[in-house]
């Protein structure tokens, strides 16, 4: 049913628009809060034409929401909200790494993390700013400090890795890419990525060494051929909103009973970092469990190896950042 508040935090951004009106095409959602620091009075109004149940508004830090009401700003988005989705900050530029992007949008993303804190401390987080290895700690120490954290209701987004990886093997193999899932676990960022081919039915006979590594490695840098390609305008997009939209969705039929498992980054007790993605379970308050990844090959077991000192890193980088 269209019973779910859903906000977009970053509403008017590269991703925020279109990951906004995906949203207003949901089956599930019955109001879109879009937020932002500008024009999501126009984005709003723009997506208040299209005939879905969901009512839209759009609400800006202070004067001049759609439709118009008053200046209660980021109150209004998110008082009552289910699921919070906050793609805000900067894009990557080329020759920038996700970490690079650290100092703004840690900064952003403290912020908008205290409002949800304050005004919808039971709703469901899910975070797109990068580096999302960071971001999603930095939540949490917010959500902790207030008093509110429910590791259950934050998760990184990191199915456009999942995206990526499953178009590449359909590519490979010859599949339509819909009937591909592949489980992507650790982080969201180059090597922290780790696509488990492995455990793709007919991969391994299909596919040699040398193509594996190529496609992990591509898996794990597949956002650097969007940003070279964007040449200054910008990372991922339409893709990254795809994929955000699709892992709202599936946190939407969760609440409404549906089984769904899909990855996500959140608290993990499955490897010495706290924070991990791998498939998890979602049920009426989000994450009902933090499912296993299975039996690594030593192929995947030496990028294991290698990724986690980094994303132990990063993650640290982002309690440090939300403590000081
Ligand atoms: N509150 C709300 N919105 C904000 C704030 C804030 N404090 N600060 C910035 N924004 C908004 C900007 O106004 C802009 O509309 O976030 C939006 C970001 O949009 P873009 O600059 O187009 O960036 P985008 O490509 O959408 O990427 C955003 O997602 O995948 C990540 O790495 C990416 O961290 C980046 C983020």
């Amino acid at each position: 049913a269209a019973s779910k508040k859903v906000a977009v935090l970053g509403a008017a951004g590269g991703i925020g628009q279109p990951l906004s009106m995906l949203l207003k095409l949901s089956p599930h959602v019955g109001e879109l809060s879009c937020y932002d620091i500008v024009g999501t009075p126009g984005v709003a109004a723009d997506l208040s034409h299209i005939p879905t149940p969901a009512k839209i508004s759009g609400d800006l830090p202070a004067a001049g929401s759609w439709p118009p009401k008053g200046n209660d700003g980021i109150a209004r988005a998110l008082t009552g909200c289910d699921v919070v989705v906050i793609p805000a900050g900067v894009p990557r530029k080329p020759g920038m790494t996700r970490d690079d992007l650290f100092n703004t949008n840690a900064g952003i993303v403290k912020g908008l993390v205290e409002s949800c804190a304050e005004h919808c401390p039971g709703a469901i987080l899910a975070i797109i700013s990068n580096p999302v290895n960071s971001t999603v700690p930095i939540a949490a120490e917010v959500l902790k400090a207030r008093g509110v954290y429910d590791p259950k209701k934050l998760c990184g987004v990191t199915t456009l890795d999942v995206c990526r990886a499953n178009t590449f093997v359909g590519e490979a193999l010859g599949k339509d890419p819909r009937e591909v899932d592949v489980t992507v676990i650790g982080g969201h960022a180059g090597i922290t990525i780790l696509p488990l081919f492995s455990q793709v039915p007919g991969f391994m006979d299909a596919v040699d060494e040398k193509k594996m590594d190529a496609l992990t490695v591509r898996t794990q840098f597949g956002g650097d051929e969007v940003v070279k390609a964007k040449a200054g305008a910008g990372s991922a997009t339409l893709s990254m909103a795809y994929a955000g939209y699709v892992f709202t969705e599936n946190v939407l039929r969760a609440m409404d009973g549906e089984e769904i498992t899909q990855c996500a980054f959140v608290e993990s007790t499955l490897t010495d970092a706290p924070y991990f993605a791998s498939p998890c379970k979602f049920g009426p308050d989000g994450v009902t469990e933090v499912l296993g990844y299975g039996e690594l090959t030593a192929y995947e077991k030496g990028w294991f190896d290698k990724m986690l000192p980094d994303l132990k890193k990063q993650i640290q980088k982002g309690i440090d950042f939300a403590n000081n």
